[in-house]
Order: structure tokens, then C-alpha cells, then sequence
């Protein structure tokens, strides 16, 4: 199994002496469908750091759900193990697990105001009254809703409801939130700022986020690390950074943020990184791993922020490639340019609009591309 530890906040990092919240161990879930097996999940293993913020972050149907709900005991694993602090909890049920999820419709109770219904839990579990005052005003005042207390649900925006969702999860103080597309039902704008709130409250409160999202922006802004799933795998499991800058594979630059994707034939090895021939006059260098060699097709990666666009061929250590400007896009602070290669592919640059001494390169010119050979990752 592949072992990834993580210390609170701190990406890809290992913290041996404290023990995870929440580890998946070669975890497989199929479902039966009149009669039919479904692999919803087909072996996902994961470590998820005390106080983590952590991210599923894929495509519909990539078992996002699946995996958090066997987080949280509403879904029994068909193989592998889930352990919770270090506890096997793989046939615990949900309410015997100090987890809460909170789902994308919060299901709040309609009849009763925000009060009632952040305080349901507490009293079902007969917490004597005094405590329940202290602590549902406590909670009330982290989620920003102290003055709202005799609201009903419908007359709360989307922003607020959700509010008292996660407020209604946090007073149980459950050492880790499960958070099933929380936004998803958002506006925008609310979104964004949504967004903030949750880090915020997270920061707050210091307890284990696991969050579901399909929306990659989101998962890059919000996260310690992220799981990016597809097909009910994990492709690359890394901080933030490294999967907008490192994505490991095909599926990872392509559903993270523009990518460009250029392939090539190995005409030299040296090192840790290879020589690609693409265009007669053109000059690829890309790291690699040790199994890539001489006349292997490499696939590579280069953001469209890290090339730099210009009329005349570079001087100097750059990887470098020729082409034909087909569309210029004015985006305001900056301008994306799509340039043909000789070869066909199509390769995306972004250049701000900093500084007057740009290149204003226009449809049909003859162009240069050129970027820093670390800037580039040869794709698994
Ligand atoms: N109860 C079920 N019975 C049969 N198949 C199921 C069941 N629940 C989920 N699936 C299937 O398992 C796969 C993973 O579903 P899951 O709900 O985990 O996806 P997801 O990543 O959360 O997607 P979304 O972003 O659309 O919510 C899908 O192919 C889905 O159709
Ligand atoms: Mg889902």
C-alpha cells in the first residue's frame, strides 16, 4: 500500500508521532445494481492529519461520496480497512464514530429556528440545559449568527442556512467534519465567500476537514492537501501547489486548471532529463524518471503562464518551440494566445499585460514559444 502521512497544515509533510485522523487502507466498495456489480471505489488508501484540511476533488461519479460515506460508517467497505485515530472502525456504526458529515442539502427542520435546531442534537443526547446555552452560543458566535436565533430556515439566505448546517455538526464537537459539496448550492459570489468562512471556522474550531468537491478552484484554494479521484481511483494525492504545478498524470493537468499537452520522441537521455525532438528547430528539455529511454514517446505538461511568447528565437538554457499564432483572446489583465505547432498541437499561453515592452504577437505571426525546462513534467 502507499503510505502518505500528514502533519496539520503542512502539505505532503510527515509528522510520525501523531497518530492520523482518518486512514483508508486499500479500501474497495462495489455496489449490486439489479443484479449488476458497480466498482465505485476500486482500492483508494489515504492518511489524513489530525487538523488537516483535506480534499476528494474529481469528476461526477468518481466516488467521492462513496469514500467519505465510508468515512463515516454509512457505507460498509467491501475490502480494505478504515481506521479512525488509529482505530479499526471498518464495521463501527456512524453514530458510534466521532465523525459528522454534513450533506450537500443540509436538511435543516423547517419548523424549527436556527436555535432549535442547532441545539436538536445536544438535547436528544439530554446535555444538561446549561451546557447546551454555553455551548450552542458559542458555536452561533463562530459561524457569524449570533442575532439570528428566532430564524426559521426560509427565512435565511442559502449562505446562512449553511451556516447553521455546519453549526448544527460542530456542536457536537466531532474531532473530524465530513463535507459533502457544502457549496454546491451556492451562488457564486456566495461561494467565494463561503469559502473564506469555512477556513476561517476551521482554523477556528482546529478539528479535521474532509471536503468534497468537483470544483477544482475551490480545492486549490481551500485545502492542506488534495485526493484528485478519477474513476474510483486516486491519480495524485499532493499539497495545492504541486498538483497545479507537478500533476502526475494525463487525467491531473487536464482537470486542473489549462494545461498544455505536448508529446515527443527521447532522442537523448542525460540525467534526470530528456531531450525530445518535436520541430527540426526546436528544443524540448524535460525532467524525467529513471525508466524513461532513447527513442520512448515522453507526453509533457507546460502551464500556459509559463511560456513566454516572442517574435525572435530565445537565447539561452530555454525549451523552445515554433508556431503559428491562430487566435489572440484579450482577458483584460492579461492576453491568451493559442499557437499551432507544425506537429498540431494547439499550446495555450497566457501573458499578462504588465508592462508595455510585451509582445504583441497577432493571428497569423510567426512565434516563438519558450519556457524554463523545470517549468515543464513528463506525464506517467
Ligand atoms: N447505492 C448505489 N448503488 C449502485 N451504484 C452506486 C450507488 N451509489 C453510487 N453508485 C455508483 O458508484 C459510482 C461512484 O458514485 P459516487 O456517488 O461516490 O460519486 P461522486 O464522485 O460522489 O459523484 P458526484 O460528483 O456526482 O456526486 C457511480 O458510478 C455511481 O453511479
Ligand atoms: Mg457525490
Amino acid at each position: 500500500m502507499t503510505e502518505i502521512q500528514a502533519g496539520a497544515g503542512v502539505a505532503g509533510e510527515a509528522t510520525s508521532d501523531q497518530v492520523p485522523a482518518i486512514e483508508l487502507d486499500e479500501v474497495v466498495k462495489e455496489y449490486v445494481s439489479h443484479g449488476e456489480v458497480v466498482p465505485a471505489v476500486k482500492g483508494v488508501s489515504m492518511t489524513i492529519g489530525e487538523g488537516e484540511f483535506f480534499s476528494l476533488l474529481g469528476p461526477s461519479g468518481c466516488g467521492k461520496t462513496t469514500s467519505m460515506r465510508m468515512i463515516a460508517g454509512f457505507e460498509e467497505p467491501t475490502r480494505g480497512v478504515v481506521r479512525l485515530h488509529g482505530q479499526d472502525v471498518t464495521n463501527v456504526p456512524p453514530n458510534k464514530r466521532d465523525v459528522n458529515m454534513v450533506f450537500q442539502s443540509y436538511a435543516l427542520f423547517p419548523h424549527m429556528n436556527v436555535w432549535d435546531n442547532v441545539a436538536f442534537g445536544l438535547k436528544r443526547k439530554k446535555v444538561p440545559d446549561g451546557e447546551i446555552r454555553r455551548r450552542v452560543g458559542e458555536i452561533l458566535e463562530i459561524v457569524d449568527l449570533v442575532g439570528r436565533e428566532k430564524r426559521r430556515p426560509r427565512e435565511m439566505s442559502g449562505g446562512q442556512q449553511q451556516r447553521v448546517a455546519l453549526a448544527r455538526a460542530l456542536v457536537n464537537r466531532p474531532r473530524a467534519l465530513l463535507l459533502d459539496e457544502p457549496l454546491g448550492a451556492l451562488d457564486l459570489k456566495l461561494r467565494q465567500h463561503m469559502q473564506i468562512e469555512l477556513k476561517r471556522i476551521q482554523r477556528e474550531v482546529g478539528i479535521t476537514f474532509v471536503y468534497v468537491t468537483h470544483d477544482q478552484s475551490e480545492a486549490l484554494t481551500m485545502s492542506d492537501r488534495i485526493a484528485v479521484m478519477n474513476d474510483g481511483l486516486v491519480e495524485q494525492l499532493a499539497g495545492p501547489r504541486e498538483i497545479y504545478e507537478r500533476p502526475a498524470t494525463k487525467f491531473v493537468a487536464g482537470f486542473i486548471g489549462t494545461s498544455n499537452l505536448l508529446s515527443g520522441v527521447v532522442r537523448a537521455v542525460n540525467g534526470s532529463s530528456a531531450v525530445l525532438a518535436l520541430g527540426p528547430d526546436d528544443r524540448v528539455v524535460v525532467p524525467i524518471r529513471e525508466t524513461v529511454a532513447e527513442d520512448d514517446t515522453v507526453e509533457l505538461t507546460v502551464r500556459p503562464e509559463k511560456i513566454t511568447i516572442s517574435t525572435e528565437r530565445p537565447e539561452g538554457d530555454l525549451s523552445m518551440v515554433e508556431g503559428t499564432v491562430s487566435e489572440v483572446v484579450y482577458l483584460g489583465t492579461s492576453n491568451s494566445y493559442a499557437v499551432a505547432l507544425a506537429g498540431g498541437a494547439e499550446i495555450t499561453v497566457f501573458q499578462q499585460n504588465a508592462h508595455d515592452s510585451t509582445t504583441t504577437a497577432e493571428r497569423g505571426d510567426t512565434v516563438w514559444l519558450s519556457w524554463q525546462p523545470q517549468h515543464s513534467y513528463a506525464l506517467q
